[in-house]
């Protein structure tokens, strides 16, 4: 894929850093990204919630508490609240998922590292000579505080976003709520499209490129543990015409695997170790 003087890797399997590659990093924030920019990551995942004042922020959880030192429901803080919070506050190094204490140290508490709005991401992002394409999920889960089961809620400020930054070429929209992807496919075909789903609600890879099929989206992503994510799997969609990108894809053995199935890419908290089997299989 050509865009620009840049060449986006195309073969061999490609690889996305799982909100900027957590473990290196404080997830979902513009340290991690610039890291994963430094590590010559193929593509950056990142996750998306709205504000109480209707700002996308880039924050995994409906809440704060898990990453910050702030408590409370991301959709009830406005953008200017949640700024306060410290991004930082439960990073723990080599650790690919924070959580509240767990007695590890936390080196980066108090050095400012905040929860990005989308907008800034994608100012960083517009001043980079050879961007990474950026994977952005519209966080859409039944049963959290801000589900919307219509799904349009995030896509109506997104779409204008991403159409003002005239990012199609280089953005993949990612849901595990098929409305909200259905949504932005329906109002821009030109933005490449990834279903998710998980087999921890007993979902299969089947169903995923069922889905993914029906809504006319662009890529599979099944977690790469999935009971039936297989080669034959990945040859299945394939012969649909569908990518597939299995998620979370961390340990070296997991990755070797999955690559030899001939995904198309995996995403995964420590890109750095992906990157390093793709050059030396
Ligand atoms: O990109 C797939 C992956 O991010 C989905 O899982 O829960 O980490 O958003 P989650
Ligand atoms: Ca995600």
């Amino acid at each position: 894929i050509q865009a620009g003087a840049c060449t986006l890797h195309s073969s061999g399997g490609f690889v996305s850093a799982h909100r900027g590659g957590a473990a290196y990093a404080p997830e979902n924030t513009l340290l991690a990204f610039a890291n994963a920019v430094r590590l010559g990551v193929d593509e950056i995942e990142l996750d998306v919630q709205l504000t109480a004042d209707g700002e996308l922020v880039v924050i995994h959880d409906d809440t704060l508490d898990r990453t910050t030192d702030c408590s409370g429901t991301v959709g009830a803080w406005t953008l200017a609240q949640i700024r306060a919070c410290d991004a930082a506050y439960w990073f723990a190094p080599g650790q690919a998922t924070t959580a509240p204490d767990t007695g590890l140290a936390h080196p980066l508490r108090g050095t400012g590292v905040r929860i990005p709005s989308l907008r800034e991401v994608l100012d960083w992002h517009a001043t980079l000579p050879c961007p990474p394409r950026l994977s952005i999920e519209i966080k859409n889960i039944p049963g959290e505080t801000n589900f919307d089961p219509v799904g349009t809620r995030s896509a109506d400020v997104l779409l204008p976003l991403l159409e003002a930054y005239a990012l199609a070429e280089r953005i993949v929209v990612q849901s595990f709520w098929p409305p909200t992807l259905d949504a932005v496919k329906r109002r821009n075909p030109a933005i490449r499209t990834q279903l998710l789903t998980t087999s921890s609600t007993g979902q299969t890879a089947t169903m995923n490129l069922a889905y993914t099929t029906a809504g006319g989206h662009d890529i599979s992503a099944p977690n790469f543990d999935a009971p039936d994510f297989d080669a034959a799997f990945v040859a299945l969609a394939h012969a649909a015409g569908k990518a597939v990108v299995p998620y979370t894809v961390d340990t070296a053995r997991d990755q070797q695997t999955t690559l030899a199935l001939g995904v198309d890419g995996l995403i995964t908290n420590y890109p750095g170790c992906a990157l390093h089997l793709r050059q030396r299989p």
